[in-house]
């Protein structure tokens, strides 16, 4: 008789037999900072920090050496700073570039990623720049706000990051990227493209921690629609043929569809974004006491890269990292 249970008969066979496996070299770390001189809890997402500067430099240094290969950043912009063309997201001595020349003097072998989107510097709160019609409907334009995402992506890669992470959503703009990097001698800045972004409720806490949610309007003209697939393959096959070299589905626990589809449509690594929402859903089923933290996190990581992520970026990469070791 045919029986599957002699291969999970002991730990030591189902070891043998286990198909995936998590690693801290799994996982991406994605970081809030500001300009303030003291670190901040974010209300929104119980147990993640915005930093500081030097705080920033020193948590990514305890997460690198805990295995963790990257982090990309967010950054929270004064108000005072944000303005309709977004022109603080291309200052070469804001926020981002000196936070990237800090890590990367502080740590030479962390690889820095930056989200290239306008929302933190837009005073509109959209990824674009927004255009107001006559009768005050917004359309976000998409080819005057990719000329500003190439500026940005520029002055990220002039300051030394590794990868530039457009989470904008806008038509075109990983080719764009490509050729201006290009074009300044920035060969070797690689482009994570956000391809399947959807317009997802699960972002609401992450916009809490930036206060950058969209003053009017919503996602809905940039990011996909969560009702269809298709149309993923066909951001997966227009971003690798615009150049590309990793690709990102957004959210990810609960888009597990999406990300093996994207996996079996192109030969580049995927990457998966475990969004706000989902590490709040997480967290706050643990922190009631109702389910093992531990457990579920690690399940969950599990089954974003059962589904064929390579990479997760994911809030719970320090704490999961920490978990791996313990094993
Ligand atoms: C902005 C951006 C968002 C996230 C990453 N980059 C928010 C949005 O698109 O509104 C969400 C991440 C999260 O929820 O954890 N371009």
């Amino acid at each position: 008789m045919n029986r599957p249970r002699r291969n999970r008969r002991t730990p030591a066979i189902r070891s043998m037999v286990r198909e995936t496996t998590l690693s801290p070299a799994d996982f991406i770390l994605p970081m809030f900072l500001h300009e303030d001189p003291v670190d901040t809890a974010i209300d929104s997402m119980p147990g993640v920090t915005r930093w500081c500067l030097d705080s920033l430099v020193r948590e990514a240094g305890e997460a690198h050496a805990l295995g963790i290969p990257a982090v990309v950043l967010f950054p929270k912009i004064e108000d005072a700073l944000k303005s309709p063309l977004a022109e603080q997201s291309h200052h070469d001595n804001g926020l981002v570039p000196r936070a990237i020349r800090a890590l990367k003097a502080a740590h030479s072998t962390l690889c820095v990623i930056t989200d290239v989107a306008l929302d933190p510097y837009n005073s509109d709160g959209h990824d674009g720049i927004v255009h107001r019609g006559a009768h005050g409907e917004l359309t976000i334009l998409n080819d005057e706000t990719v000329d500003v995402l190439c500026l940005q992506a520029l002055c990220h890669a002039r300051a030394g990051a590794d990868i530039v992470a457009p989470s904008d959503m806008m038509d075109g703009r990983v080719a764009a990227i490509r050729d201006m990097l290009d074009g300044e001698d920035f060969t070797h800045v690689s482009i994570l493209s956000y391809t399947a972004k959807y317009a997802s409720a699960f972002y609401g806490p992450f916009r809490g921690a930036l206060d950058s949610a969209p003053k009017a309007g919503d996602k809905k003209t940039y990011q996909m629609d969560p009702a269809n697939s298709r149309e993923a393959v066909r951001e997966t096959l227009l971003d690798g043929a615009e150049g590309a070299d990793i690709l990102m589905v957004k959210p990810a626990g609960l888009y597990l569809d999406i990300i093996a589809k994207v996996r079996e449509t192109t030969l580049l690594p995927v990457a998966a974004y475990q969004v706000s929402g989902e590490y709040l859903m997480l967290k706050s089923a643990a922190a009631g006491g109702w389910l093992d933290e531990r457990a579920i996190v690690l399940e969950s990581l599990l089954a974003i890269k059962r589904a064929g992520a390579s990479m997760i970026l994911t809030y719970f990469a320090t704490q999961a990292a920490i978990w791996l070791r313990e094993h």
